[in-house]
């Protein structure tokens, strides 16, 4: 249950995500009534600030469109303070400390305290030893970070240990928001409350799966940043990898938190590394006006990062076995886009010829939606068949519902103690076992790195794709229209 008496400290204030994603989520929990009776927020960062400037900041992402949202920011900022400080001394955490009494003192039992890693990995170790040392409450306290964890697995561990002698297991949220989103959180219900889904859910039914995420804008601005980690590690091999051990996974005894996180660890140790061969990369190139990726200053010249990747990887269980599982992610594409898609195999052959493969679609954003193609006859005193689409989009099905933000019910999670929708280390470091040797490979650790295929800005992703995805038995399916050739019934 969600705790009163608490303190949220959001370290790492005056950056990006506390300003973007953080704050803005914080809000929106305010607003719709979900933050703890006198909770009070304080955002801590080296820059000095005066209170009215913080609130800009922290305010600079939040819509205001109408006047009880202005309102509601009124009375945000009134319980919403900033301290500075440094991320590597004891006395500032100390002073931080003090300060967070001073709110703690009006509260009828120990206080609780939130600690919230808005931060670079560059100071995680330093804060979360600061803050355990100096600033940990007399009531629960918890702290939550977000990636990168690491960038392979030895760094992982190394990582995982030095914040394990600070925080317990219990105490420590690792965010991974794709976790938190509503289409994400709804593959329990839609696989384990669903007959008609859960029993052609395997090998027998399905023939391969994709899950693509496609973003139509570059690494503009954040390209040095990136080329330290690449696509592979800035989206597979956490985002992508959950959605699939969501998918995949067996039933858990229970939706408790451990429960459902130790199925999901055991489907990820039965996959191997990938492979090189199941490995197509791309780096985007300028077209249409917009610059290639080698194109920005901050990039190191002919740096072989992918911004682009598709690999395919294979569970080795009895319900998996021989079921190719494509994820693809890529930045400077076409399109945004981020969906699962299920393609059933063949119908028997034999009544019908070239019909179309049933396919269940799951789209994550934008426009959450889940689509299950499917053969019918086409009206009409003849007889034809038509590839249609059963279509659940949420903005029509459930037009009046307010989808949350990632970050607003993963927060709430965290509020709450309850750590499903959040990483466990074993999770990681599996997650990490698979994608460590071709990371390796691609960084040229193994000889020299794989050249990625160039593709132009805002094009579908390197040419080849279509041979990568046919070659693991994908067949498109295009009913754009409808058009579909028809077929008659023998
Ligand atoms: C982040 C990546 O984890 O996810 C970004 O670092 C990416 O590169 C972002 O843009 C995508 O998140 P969302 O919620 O917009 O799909």
């Amino acid at each position: 249950a969600l705790r009163d008496n608490t303190t949220i400290i959001v370290l790492g204030a005056s950056g990006d995500l506390a300003k973007k994603k953080t704050y803005p989520a914080l809000f929106g929990l305010f607003k719709m009534g979900f933050l703890p009776k006198d909770v009070h927020i304080i955002g801590y960062a080296r820059t000095k600030m005066d209170e009215a400037e913080a609130h800009k900041r922290i305010t600079s992402y939040i819509k205001v469109n109408d006047d009880e949202t202005k309102e509601k920011l009124e009375q945000f900022k009134k319980f919403t303070s900033y301290v500075d400080g440094a991320y590597d001394q004891d006395e500032p955490f100390q002073k931080l400390n003090k300060y967070i009494e001073g709110f703690e003192s009006k509260f009828s039992g120990p206080g609780n305290r939130l600690f919230y890693l808005a931060l670079p990995p560059s100071v995680f170790i330093p804060v979360a030893r600061g803050l355990r040392k100096n600033t940990y409450g007399k009531g629960i306290n918890r702290i939550v970070v977000e990636k990168p964890f690491g960038k392979d697995t030895d760094s992982y561990r190394e990582l995982a240990s030095a914040m394990k002698e600070q925080w317990s297991e219990d105490e420590t949220y690792r965010i991974d928001h794709y976790l938190g989103k509503e289409m994400v959180k709804n593959m329990l219900v839609l696989r384990f409350a669903n007959i008609a889904l859960a029993s052609s859910w395997d090998k027998n039914s399905i023939s391969n799966v994709q899950i693509t995420f496609k973003e139509a804008i570059g690494t503009e601005g954040r390209g040095g940043y990136f080329d330290e980690f690449g696509i592979i590690r800035d989206i597979l091999q956490n985002h992508l990898l959950q959605v699939l051990s969501v998918l995949t996974m067996e039933r858990p005894v229970s939706f408790s938190a451990e429960d459902v996180r130790d199925e999901k660890v055991k489907v990820l140790r039965a996959i191997p590394p990938i492979a090189r061969e199941d490995t197509l990369l791309g780096q985007y190139v300028a077209a249409n006006g917009k610059p290639g990726y080698l194109d920005d200053e901050t990039v190191p010249p002919n740096s072989p990062c992918p911004t682009f990747a598709a690999t395919t990887l294979w569970i080795h269980n009895p319900r998996w076995e021989g079921v190719p599982f494509i994820l693809k992610a890529g930045k400077a594409l076409n399109e945004g886009k981020v969906e699962i898609r299920i393609q059933f195999k063949d119908v028997t052959q034999g009544i019908f010829k070239d019909i179309a493969r049933n396919e269940l679609v799951i789209r994550i954003q934008p426009n959450e939606a889940v689509y299950l193609k499917l053969n019918t006859k086409m009206p009409g005193l003849y007889t034809r068949t038509i590839p249609i689409e059963m279509d659940m989009t949420y903005k029509r099905r459930f037009s009046d519902q307010k989808i949350p933000e990632a970050y607003e019910s993963l927060i709430l999670d965290a509020l709450k103690g309850d750590h499903s929708n959040f990483v466990r280390d074993d999770e990681l470091d599996v997650a990490w076992k698979i994608f460590t040797p071709i990371l390796h490979w691609t960084e040229g650790r193994d000889g020299p790195a794989p050249r990625p295929v160039p593709y132009p800005y805002g094009s579908r992703g390197p040419k080849e794709l279509d041979s990568f995805t046919g070659k693991y038995g994908y067949k498109r399916v295009d009913n754009s229209g409808y058009s579909w050739p028809v077929t008659n019934l023998s």
